[in-house]
């Protein structure tokens, strides 16, 4: 049986790659602050644990899957919040890959996440792996996280960053905050609505995530997005749609930053059409390319 150790796993994104990973047969030991939380889950195939040194000495780790950190819309961005968003995600990225260095861990694969805002905000150009970044605070965020989970490569065989991009599913995530306007009628156009928003249904991400650690030609930078990224004001329409329900809201570029501040700023007032290149090159299918099926799948 595969072990894996998974931060981030109590997540959004990370509850639901548990229980698939759990159904694929892996062993898993989930990372998390709040141990005791979860220990009603704990079985022979999961284990809750806050302490790395409470693991057994054999553990024999096939890889690591780090998701933990801040979530982005928390609190609003002042200085002292963009340090915790660092620093949740590169100093627990370093307590992991020193305890696994110093346990001389040899693992197959680390599949850590990051972000499209890697990419920074940019206009509509399509944004593959090897494209230039943009400086911006979500850049310097994502680049941090993956510079210190470069360090990984001195216990595992394989590096993978996966940049992900909106994940979209109705219990979490960015979808579920937006349910409720839509519902009411009040979705619609963000600023100019012509910034791209690259997109991921979470069961292709979570598909993509296993497929990583499966594919030992995969390593390096890899963008998590479905091939269709589109404009927010397409977006905001194919979400009307869906729900049958009106799209006439705008909400101004300057109340937008009003309400939300910078991370509005970032990342729903701009945008970046990444393309998964890696993915697409090497065999991996979408199950959700389009929007619209994605959306369907989700909410009807
Ligand atoms: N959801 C998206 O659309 C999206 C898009 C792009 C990238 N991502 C990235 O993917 C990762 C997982 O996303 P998600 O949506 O599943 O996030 P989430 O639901 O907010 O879960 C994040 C996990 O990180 C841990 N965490 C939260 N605050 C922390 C802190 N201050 N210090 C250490 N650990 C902390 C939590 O684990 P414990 O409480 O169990 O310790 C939690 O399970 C995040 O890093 C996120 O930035 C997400």
């Amino acid at each position: 049986m595969r072990q894996l150790l998974v931060t981030g796993g109590t997540g959004f994104i990370g509850q639901a790659l548990v229980r698939h990973l759990l159904e694929r047969g892996y062993q898993i030991y989930v990372w998390t602050r709040h141990a005791q939380r979860w220990q009603a889950k704990n079985s022979a195939q999961l284990h809750y644990f806050s302490d790395l040194d409470s693991l057994p000495e054999a553990l024999d780790l096939y890889g690591v899957i780090n998701l933990a950190g801040e979530s982005l819309d928390a609190k609003r961005w002042n200085a002292k919040q963009k340090q915790i968003l660092i620093d949740s995600r590169v100093k627990t990225t370093e307590q992991l890959t020193h305890w696994l260095i110093h346990r001389q861990a040899t693992l197959k694969v680390w599949v850590n996440g990051s972000a499209v805002g890697w990419y920074g905000p940019q206009s509509d150009q399509p944004l593959d792996e090897n494209s230039a970044p943009v400086e911006s605070f979500s850049h310097q965020l994502c680049k941090q996280w993956e510079e210190a989970a470069a360090k990984a490569t001195q216990c595992s065989e394989r590096l993978v960053l996966v940049r992900i991009g909106i994940v979209l599913e109705a219990d979490g995530g960015p979808l579920a905050a937006m349910l409720l306007p839509y519902r009411l009628g009040l979705g619609g156009k963000l600023g100019s609505g012509e910034q791209v928003w690259s997109w991921i249904h979470r069961l292709d991400l979570i598909r993509l995530i296993e497929w990583s650690l499966e594919h030992s030609n995969i390593s390096g930078p890899v963008n998590a997005a479905a091939p269709q990224a589109l404009p927010q004001a397409d977006f905001a329409r194919a979400l009307a749609k869906t729900l049958r329900r009106p799209c006439f809201a705008h909400m101004p570029t300057g109340i937008a930053k009003l309400m939300l501040g910078e991370f509005a700023e970032e990342i729903l007032l701009k945008g970046q059409r990444a393309v998964p290149s890696k993915v697409n090159t090497a065999g991996f299918e979408f199950k959700f390319p389009e929007l619209r099926a994605a959306l369907n799948a989700i909410l009807t």
